[in-house]
């Protein structure tokens, strides 16, 4: 399977790519063509909200011609995406935001169940994130729902959610973390 997974934290080497390596090593290991991109270093323009993407439903197309349109066509070029975030006021980065507004360019006809047609429709989607605080109501609960709303707007195959809390410094992950993160690759593309 071709898998592109989208790390979010402007750290490169923090908690959250640290956990996302992990996966990326059991899924290559697995025998699986993995992609990593750094949303931090990206040219990802703001959604304009011009709705020039709702045009033709066959057409991957977005007003802005930037890496985030190339970013898009990967997405839907690949089988599984994996969304990898760093909790940030209870949600994802503003980095994942950027692309996250631009999945419209993913999915059109979403005010009728009749038309509605998505790029990605039937592609596996994880979420990986990673917190200062503990999971739960108050604080992840927020992540959670909007990455099933988003997957299921995008008719994408729910693959898993795993959120790694209490990661209160940037070296906070351990061999016990990455036991889990490695449990969780497996069952993802099984
Ligand atoms: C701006 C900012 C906002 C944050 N908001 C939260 C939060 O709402 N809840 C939480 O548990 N941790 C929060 N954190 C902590 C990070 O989610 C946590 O340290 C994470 O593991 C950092 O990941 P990274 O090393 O990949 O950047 C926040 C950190 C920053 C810098």
């Amino acid at each position: 399977m071709k898998v592109v997974c989208l790390q979010s934290s402007p750290h490169m080497t923090g908690n959250t790519a640290t956990a996302l390596e992990w996966l990326m090593d059991e899924t290559r290991a697995a025998g699986h063509d993995v992609e990593r991109f750094d949303l931090a270093n990206m040219q990802i323009a703001p959604c304009r909200g011009c709705f020039m993407c709702q045009r033709d439903p066959s057409v991957l197309e977005c007003a802005m011609k930037d890496e985030g349109l190339t970013l898009l066509g990967k997405m839907a070029a690949a089988d599984a995406v994996i969304y990898a975030t760093p909790l940030y006021c209870w949600s994802f980065t503003a980095q994942a935001q950027l692309l996250l507004d631009r999945h419209l360019c993913l999915v059109t006809g979403f005010t009728d169940p009749a038309r509605k047609a998505s790029h990605v429709s039937g592609k596996r989607a994880a979420l990986l994130a990673t917190c200062g605080g503990p999971k739960g109501e108050g604080n992840t609960d927020t992540l959670s729902t909007i990455f099933e709303r988003l997957a299921d707007f995008c008719d994408y195959q729910f693959a898993g959610e795993l959120i790694l809390d209490l990661c209160t410094s940037p070296n906070a992950l351990g061999a016990e973390h990455e036991r889990v993160v490695r449990e969780f690759a497996r069952g993802l593309l099984a």
